[in-house]
């Protein structure tokens, strides 16, 4: 299901609205590791089904090189989703990685999509299953079900926070999601975060923190993006493509962490097959099977991201071979 992008990095997922032919054309360009061409809250009413067409011309004809290329329906609550993907994925064609699903509130809401994408891959030509699924949870009802709904169907490929629906659905007193609430005695999503983080991590997907909606505050923005990297969010949406280098930076790691996980790999490996040893010191900290699963994340994330180990230099009267 979904296999091409499953495991592809998510760190900047652009929204792209699928009314607008300029920013169409433009998120190609950008080096956003995923786009959604959007159907839903980026799109006017009157411009829902004109922007039907425009998206499938976009996946088409557009050269999105390896991004993961995602298209966003209107939400079951509508009128609009089942022709959504009817008339978008039943044209698109191969390229189309995923669709995503907002406010999810409840499984069955995936299984009806699972079960229409079925039909319209069948229809389209397209094999089984090679549609994935990105969930979000934006809604309170969405979160009190957000682990049924991240296992509801082997489509699903990334759970997806969305702090400004969110927002409205708890009724909380503010006029700006996903933005500090400076106020609140704490990080007033911290919960939110985490569970939705546990569920998808269970789950096997990927999980993906939602917009920051002062788009032209970007110093806001990569202090904001440190809440959800550090709880170990794969990535963010960017709503604008100038959002979307300071994500990328935000969801990779430095180069310095990532020399630091390859050691720790390098020397948990030594001390396990060569000699036997479950837990070996490393510089002033005892590592064990726990760090290497801990550094081998740093390294995943840090190969996606384009690191590699840097040639170190030799010290003074070092001999090659002494
Ligand atoms: C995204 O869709 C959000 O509501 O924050
Ligand atoms: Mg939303």
């Amino acid at each position: 299901m979904g296999a091409r992008s499953r495991f592809l990095p998510r760190r900047s997922c652009l929204a792209v609205p699928g009314s607008s032919d300029r920013f169409l054309t433009r998120a190609p360009g950008t080096d956003a590791d995923m786009c959604f061409l959007d159907l839903e809250d980026a799109v006017a009413p009157s411009e829902k089904e004109p922007a039907r067409a425009k998206v499938v011309t976009a996946v088409r004809e557009l050269d999105w090189g390896d991004k993961v290329l995602c298209v966003r329906v209107n939400a079951w609550d509508t009128r609009w989703t089942y022709r959504d993907v009817i008339d978008v994925v039943g044209a698109a064609g191969p390229r189309l990685d995923e669709v995503m699903l907002p406010k999810v509130s409840t499984p069955a809401e995936v299984v009806a999509l699972d079960l229409l994408l079925t039909q319209v891959e069948a229809d389209a030509g397209l094999s089984r299953g090679h549609i994935g699924l990105e969930v979000q949870i934006e809604t309170t009802l969405g979160l009190i079900n957000v682990e049924a709904i991240c296992t509801a169907s082997p489509r699903i490929e990334a759970v997806v926070f969305g702090p400004a629906d969110f927002a409205a659905s708890m009724e909380m007193p503010v006029l700006t999601g996903g933005v500090e609430i400076p106020n609140y005695p704490g990080d007033h999503f911290h919960y939110v975060l985490a569970k939705i983080l546990m569920a998808g991590r269970a789950a096997g997907i990927q999980v993906v923190d939602g917009p920051y909606l002062k788009v032209r505050d970007l110093e806001g923005l990569a202090a904001y993006c440190t809440r959800s990297a550090t709880l170990g969010y794969d990535g963010k949406w960017a709503l604008h493509p100038d959002q979307v280098a300071v994500v990328n930076e935000a969801f990779s790691p430095t180069q310095e962490q990532f020399e630091r996980a390859v050691a720790i790999l390098d020397a948990y490996r030594a001390a396990t097959e060569g000699d036997g040893r479950g837990a070996v010191m490393f510089g002033e900290e005892m590592i064990d099977e726990a760090s290497r699963k801990m550094a081998e994340k740093f390294v995943t994330r840090g190969t996606r991201a384009g690191r590699v180990r840097l040639p170190r230099a030799e010290p003074d009267g070092a001999s090659p071979g002494g």
